[in-house]
């Protein structure tokens, strides 16, 4: 009795393990980085250095469109919302970044290969968004 049990557990254990090793590996094809997750703190520097000085408060703000905070980026553009959550490549700031838009010029204007020349900044935008624009 006593060994069946202990067999028993044995290949329970190892089923488990299967298990995860197979969760692992599906979530490491989802998303080309393998982050599990992001937050706005991991976009708000790239925002700082390359979208302020046109999007922010202090200066004038293009298209109303303010980047300097959590709320402001949520709050969106004159033209509505630039981010859906979970959603990049449908989110007009990701798309102006990837140079995916069908309006406008790709942004940051004025450096329209920075996104090419800096693609690790570009997947922290579309991991931003694809995990929820968590605060
Ligand atoms: C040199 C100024 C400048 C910089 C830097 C800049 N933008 Fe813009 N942005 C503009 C202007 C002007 C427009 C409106 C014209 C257009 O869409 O091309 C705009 C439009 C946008 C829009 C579309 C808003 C709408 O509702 O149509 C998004 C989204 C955007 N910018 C995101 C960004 C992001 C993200 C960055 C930084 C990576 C950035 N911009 C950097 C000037 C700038």
């Amino acid at each position: 009795m006593q060994f069946k049990i202990k067999i028993l557990l044995f290949w329970l254990l190892v089923i488990a393990c299967q298990d995860n090793l197979n969760n692992d590996s599906d979530s490491l094809s989802d998303s080309s980085t393998g982050v599990d997750t992001s937050r706005y703190s991991d976009v708000e520097t790239l925002f700082a250095n390359q979208c302020y000085q046109c999007h922010s408060e202090k200066e004038y703000s293009f298209y109303a469109l303010n980047l300097d905070s959590y709320e402001n980026i949520m709050a969106g553009s004159q033209n509505g919302q630039v981010v859906i959550p979970n959603d990049p490549i449908n989110s007009m700031l990701y798309l102006k970044c990837a140079g995916e838009h069908s309006t406008g010029d790709r942004m940051p204007q004025g450096s329209p290969n920075y996104f090419d020349n800096n693609p690790d900044k570009l997947q922290l935008i579309y991991d931003w968004i694809n995990f929820g624009c968590i605060e």
